[in-house]
């Protein structure tokens, strides 16, 4: 077992995976990903993550040059040269190689690549403490800009912001909108738990459309816990009785405190959707094998 790469139509050993400097990806952060996750040999909602790379890839105008069936095909192909039975997948479409210049349109052929690892985004005693997150400088762009619901290479924004966060000796990061709208953390979905609801921003406050997000609100419905997309301002995770974020890197994880307040260190909501979560990841999914 270990980790594997895909790139220019074949699986290599990650340590010789190479990408041309002249690729736009790299240069100019001009392509789009997934962060999808396999577990017990079954990748979790496989088909949800290549919608959402279409969606990302067409607002770029950028055309991947595969097909689902062979996006889904490089993606369990890949998994399966890794051996990896529980891994993280990183999907990327990249505009590929072209003359330097941010013309996208000198760059005739996209570049597919598909990395099988491990990831853990945040340790075990982390998780079970919550998270401390403070408020980043950093806002998200604005939709007029590059719209946060797009799934692009540009991570500026989240790394700037995790770097804030860990400098100040937190765990991560809460992003504003220009409005001052919570958001979302920065590579995670933000929840509530307030006035006895459950509340995450909409996408149009600047979060990217989560496939856990989607997966905890549906879970929320199940188990009656009343749940609605409404904006929220930093002063109601301030207040709220319990938050969390959720992403397919960090999973579920509850936030202990931001900016220093302690939000809360009981969390049963966020407790039971996150068992809700795992027993639905065990069970549903493509299998690779
Ligand atoms: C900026 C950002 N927001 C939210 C999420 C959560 O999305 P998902 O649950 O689909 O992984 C991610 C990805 O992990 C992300 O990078």
């Amino acid at each position: 077992m270990s980790d594997a790469v895909w790139i220019d139509g074949e699986v290599v050993e990650a340590s010789e995976a190479r990408v041309p400097v002249f690729d736009h990806g790299l240069l100019y952060g001009d392509g789009v990903f997934e962060g999808i996750r396999v577990h017990g040999g079954r990748v979790f909602r496989l088909d949800d993550h290549l919608e959402r790379l279409r969606a990302s890839a067409a607002g770029i105008g950028l055309e991947p040059g595969h097909d689902r069936a062979a996006l889904r095909d490089v993606v369990l192909r890949t998994v399966r040269a890794s051996g990896y039975d529980d891994a993280y997948v990183r999907l990327l479409v990249t505009r590929g190689d072209g003359p330097l210049g941010v013309d996208p349109t000198r760059c005739t052929h996209p570049r597919v690549i598909c990395i099988v690892a491990r990831l853990e985004i945040f340790d075990p005693e982390r998780r079970r403490r919550g998270l401390d997150l403070i408020t980043s400088s950093v806002r998200r762009d604005p939709a007029g800009a590059v719209d946060p619901r797009l799934k692009t290479l540009n991570y500026l924004g989240s790394v700037l912001a995790k770097r804030e966060a860990v400098l100040a000796g937190a765990d991560d990061a809460l992003l504003l909108n220009p409005s001052g709208a919570v958001a979302e953390a920065s590579v995670g979905n933000v929840f509530a738990f307030v006035d006895g609801r459950l509340c995450t921003p909409p996408a149009t406050d600047g979060a990217l459309g989560g496939i856990t997000r989607d997966t905890l609100i549906e879970a929320a419905g199940a188990l009656g816990i009343p749940v609605r997309e409404a904006s929220l301002g930093r002063v109601d995770l301030l207040r709220a009785q319990e938050a969390f974020m959720s992403g397919t890197g960090a999973g579920v994880v509850g936030i202990r405190s931001l900016d220093g307040v302690q939000i809360s260190l009981e969390r049963p909501v966020c407790e039971k959707l996150g068992r809700a979560y795992a027993e639905r990841v065990a069970c549903e999914g493509v299998p690779v094998r």
